[in-house]
């Protein structure tokens, strides 16, 4: 299923989205469309607005929807709370993940499992993510930076969202465990693109090194809560890396032509 709004088949639409935190606007007239199958790639320096943008999708945060419409496969979730939006298929993997120390990482992805009608095997995947020694181990808590990654994509792969929205999955990996979260990322990507065409995906990234392991539709650039330029992510991410974040104000033209 799909929203058809606008003759494609969109699986996220945002629309002229302005938030704003403890009074101070963040994102300004944010407008972005994701259609099924696709995956995109959110580019920007630090305090852009990158994460705010995905945590507003998810509905998380004291964040304020001052204008603009949220639509998931045709449904206005704008202000739906997360739990819906989780049920709807909405997943993320956090940058800074919460500290839960009633709870181990095992119980909780045993229980995100069972919830999932017991067809997800939570201990496949947590094998696959380098995940088994920390099954014990209270969720988050002195959990290093790579292991929390791992910790947070291994709910993806469990949850099964049919969009995912990846803050910056590589950060703080090390280089042998960058080749495990990408090929985790891929396969839970194209798993979904060949049953259903459907699975879609807007993933952040300062390094780009996700991109190899992911083929990526489209890429944005996001400046001071403005999306300034978008276009082919790999072409986007070179000239980002030639003439910096500042100079994108001239990319966007020749970009906006391609
Ligand atoms: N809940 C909040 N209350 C107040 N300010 C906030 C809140 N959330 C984010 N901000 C501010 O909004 C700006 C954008 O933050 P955001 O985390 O979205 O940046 P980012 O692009 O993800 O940066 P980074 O690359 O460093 O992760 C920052 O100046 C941040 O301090
Ligand atoms: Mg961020």
């Amino acid at each position: 299923m799909c929203g058809k709004r606008k003759g494609g088949c969109e699986v996220l639409e945002i629309e002229n989205l302005t938030v704003s935190a403890e009074g101070e606007e963040i994102l300004k007239d944010i407008s972005l469309d994701i259609p099924g199958g696709q995956i995109h790639i959110l580019l920007g320096p630090n305090g852009s607005g990158k994460t705010t943008l995905l945590r507003t999708i998810m509905g998380l945060g004291n964040l304020r929807v001052e204008k603009g419409r949220i639509i998931f496969k045709g449904q206005d979730i704008t202000h739906m709370p997360v739990d819906q939006r989780a049920r709807l298929g909405i997943g993320i993997a956090m940058q800074k993940a919460p500290v839960i120390p009633e709870l181990t990482l095992g119980e909780l992805t045993n229980m995100m499992g069972e919830k999932h009608g017991g067809t997800r095997n939570a201990s496949q995947y947590s094998q696959q993510l380098n995940c088994d020694y920390l099954q014990n181990r209270p969720f988050n808590e002195n959990f290093s930076g790579g292991e929390m990654k791992r910790g947070e994509l291994l709910q993806l792969l469990i949850q099964d969202p049919s969009l995912i929205l990846v803050d910056e999955p590589e950060s703080g990996v090390d280089l042998d465990n960058i080749s495990v979260v990408g090929e985790a990322l891929r396969n839970l990507l194209k798993a979904r693109r060949e049953v259903e065409k459907e699975r879609s995906g807007l993933v952040i990234t300062h390094t780009g090194n996700i991109m190899d392991y992911l083929n990526a539709d489209r890429g944005y650039v996001m400046l001071k809560g403005r999306i300034l330029c978008s276009g082919n992510p790999r072409d986007l991410f070179e000239e980002v890396e030639k003439h910096g974040y500042e100079g994108c104000k001239e990319c966007q033209k020749i970009l906006q032509k391609q």
